[in-house]
This record gives C-alpha cells, sequence and structure tokens, in this order.
C-alpha cells in the first residue's frame, strides 16, 4: 500500500491530502476567499504570498489529520498546470523539496486531471467516460476514451461557467464567490421569470459561451430593477444548466459514451446535479469535500501515475509550472513541458 500526499494551489485555495489506496486519510483546504472578497476576485500575487505563508502548515495539518509523520510518505504530488503562475509555483517547488529531501518520488499532476480523479475515485469508474469540468476557471468537455487518451471536445469560448455565477452574483450583490449564494437564491425562484438568451443553442459542436448571459442579466436588471432577485437568479441558473446538459447530452449521442464525470466547483450545484441524472447518462459526481479545489484529488490522480514515476526521477522533478497547459491526448503530458 503506497501513501500519497498531494498539493493544489493552483488558484486561491491551499489544498494538501493524504491519500492511501484511493481512501483519503486527509483533506484540509485552507481557503483564501476573505482575502480576495473585498476586490471581487482572486488578486494573484497576493494569492501566492498567502500560499507561502501557510503552506507548511497545511501541511502539518494534513499529516496530523491522516495520523502520520514525513517518514509514514510514499510519494509527493502537486499540481503543475494549469492555474496562476505565482500560486502554482509555490506548491509545486514545496512538493519538489519535501520529496528530494525524503528520497521518495515527485509526481507532477494537471489540475483537470485531478479533479476527474476525484469524481471518478472509489466508483470503480475506469474510462471511456465523457467528463464535464465545470469550475471558475474552466469549463471543459473531455472525451475520456483512456487515462492517457483525452480528447477535448469543447470548452468555453469566453467566461467559465463558475465565472458566470459569480460575476452575476455580483450583479445580485451576493459577495465573492457568488456561486453558491446564487444558486442558494435560485432555490426560492421561478426560474422561467426573467427570459434570458440561450448561449450557443444553434451550435453543431460542443463548445459554450457564457459572457453574453451575463450580459443580457445585467440589462435586464438595468431595465427593471425591480426584479426579484430569486427570479433572477433561478432564470439564470436555469439557462447556465440548460446549457451544459445540452452540449453534453449532444456529446454522448455523438460519441457513444453513455458515461459521464461531472467535476470542478459547479459540480456542487443541485440543479445541475438534478438534471444531469434526469438526462439518460449514468453520472458520477465527486463527493462534495473533493468538488472544489483541494490537495486530495492531485494525490488521487498521482497514485495511478505512482508505478511510472519512479523511473523517472530526474526528469519528473526537473517539470516546470504551467500556467497554459491543455489536457491532451499524450502519455506524459504531466511531465513534459
Ligand atoms: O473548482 P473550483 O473550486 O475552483 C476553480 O478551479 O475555479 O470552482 C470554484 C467555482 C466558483 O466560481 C464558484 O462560484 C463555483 O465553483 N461554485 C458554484 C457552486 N459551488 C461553487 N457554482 C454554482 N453552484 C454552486 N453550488
Ligand atoms: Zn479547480
Amino acid at each position: 500500500m503506497a501513501t500519497l500526499l498531494g498539493i493544489d494551489t493552483s488558484c486561491d485555495d491551499t489544498g494538501v491530502g493524504v491519500v492511501a489506496d484511493g481512501v483519503v486519510l486527509a483533506n484540509v483546504v485552507e481557503t483564501q476567499t476573505a482575502l480576495h472578497a473585498r476586490w471581487g476576485g482572486v488578486v494573484p500575487e497576493q494569492a501566492s504570498r498567502e500560499h507561502l505563508s501557510v503552506l507548511d502548515g497545511v501541511v502539518g495539518r494534513a499529516l496530523a489529520e491522516a495520523g502520520m509523520s514525513l517518514t509514514d510518505l510514499d510519494a509527493v504530488a502537486a499540481t503543475r498546470g494549469p492555474g496562476l503562475v505565482g500560486a502554482l509555483l509555490v506548491g509545486l517547488c514545496y512538493g519538489k523539496a519535501l520529496a528530494w529531501g525524503g528520497g521518495l518520488p515527485f509526481i507532477p499532476i494537471h489540475h483537470l486531471e485531478a479533479h476527474v480523479a476525484a469524481a471518478v475515485s472509489g466508483s470503480q469508474a475506469a474510462p471511456p467516460f465523457l467528463c464535464l469540468i465545470a469550475s471558475g476557471g474552466h469549463t471543459v468537455l473531455y472525451a475520456v476514451r483512456g487515462w492517457d487518451d483525452v480528447e477535448q471536445l469543447g470548452a468555453s469560448r469566453d467566461d467559465a461557467a463558475g465565472e458566470a455565477f459569480d460575476k452575476v452574483a455580483r450583479l445580485l450583490g451576493l459577495g465573492y464567490p457568488g456561486g453558491p449564494a446564487l444558486a442558494a437564491l435560485a432555490a426560492s425562484g421561478d426560474d422561467r421569470a426573467v427570459p434570458l438568451p440561450h448561449p450557443m443553442e444553434h451550435q453543431a459542436g460542443f463548445d459554450f459561451s457564457f459572457s453574453g448571459l451575463k450580459t443580457a442579466v445585467a440589462i435586464a436588471l438595468e431595465r427593471d430593477p425591480s426584479l426579484p432577485p430569486e427570479d433572477v437568479a433561478a432564470s439564470f441558473e436555469r439557462t447556465v444548466v440548460d446549457a451544459l446538459v445540452a452540449v453534453t447530452r449532444r456529446a454522448a449521442r455523438r460519441t457513444g459514451l453513455g458515461r459521464l464525470v461531472v467535476a470542478g466547483g459547479v459540480a456542487a450545484n443541485a440543479r445541475l446535479r438534478r438534471r444531469m441524472r434526469a438526462a439518460d447518462l449514468d453520472v458520477a459526481f465527486p463527493p462534495p469535500a473533493l468538488a472544489t479545489d483541494n490537495g486530495a484529488m492531485v494525490a488521487l490522480a498521482a497514485e495511478r501515475r505512482l508505478e511510472a514515476a519512479r523511473s523517472r526521477q530526474p526528469e519528473l522533478l526537473a517539470a516546470d509550472a504551467a500556467p497554459y497547459l491543455p489536457l491532451t491526448t499524450t502519455a506524459d503530458r504531466n511531465a513534459s513541458s
């Protein structure tokens, strides 16, 4: 049995997890939400500094939660990209140093692969499946035919779904990040009350677009400031979910893949879960604690790569942070720069 420690510092959460044989023994996330809230979004330099000051303590807390010490670890993994470069560097350099100091293999991990790993862990799910990742930074649809055979079918051409939730929440005065607050407000609203355009409704492909929808909400609120906020929230949420479900169903029909994994922060959305479950697809969601950014998902993704990583150590220890890193179909995408 191998015990792995995983680190994610790709954005504004410092996440460290400990995993053994697919079981999450510890998952500690120190969020920077309060720090960035006053700016209405993540300030990259502030995020890097905060990761730097808290990461060592978060590693200590994760080990304590797992009832382990550094000498119990068999490998260390960290997110290498995509993400904010300064933030990524903090976790990546820390992880490399920890591994090298302990004579352990180091495994650099793709952030989106980690989200996928979190959604399928424990459910015996192996490819092939469709994977929709909807987070604050990404909205992307993959055909995962094997762990090293991943085809990107489509992606958002502008804002990510979570980003749209955050921006519309801001228009409604709900603070940052607004996704969960907007979803809570939407629960009591009429989702047909405010007519909104359906983005990319008539396309033949698998892309998404959410920035026009955000603008449509802004215009509707400008024209009629007395619109009930819960109706605006519900109508917006329904429109986003309609788009995610429609494109995913089209991809399922077109690829013949009937199984679906939904990952990323927006996978926590109750309406999305309900609608995807009703969409005639065999769908898996990550457990709520693993849906948003965390370190356990990095360790879960690393488990599958441990054996191959042992013989590639000098190369993997040299992996650089990669702020823009597509999840491609090459076998060594985690290591190539
Ligand atoms: O995956 P994640 O933790 O971080 C990124 O990699 O971006 O996703 C965070 C995003 C935020 O935009 C947040 O507003 C959104 O996920 N989110 C939600 C919900 N919970 C989190 N959006 C809609 N409904 C939710 N319940
Ligand atoms: Zn993420």
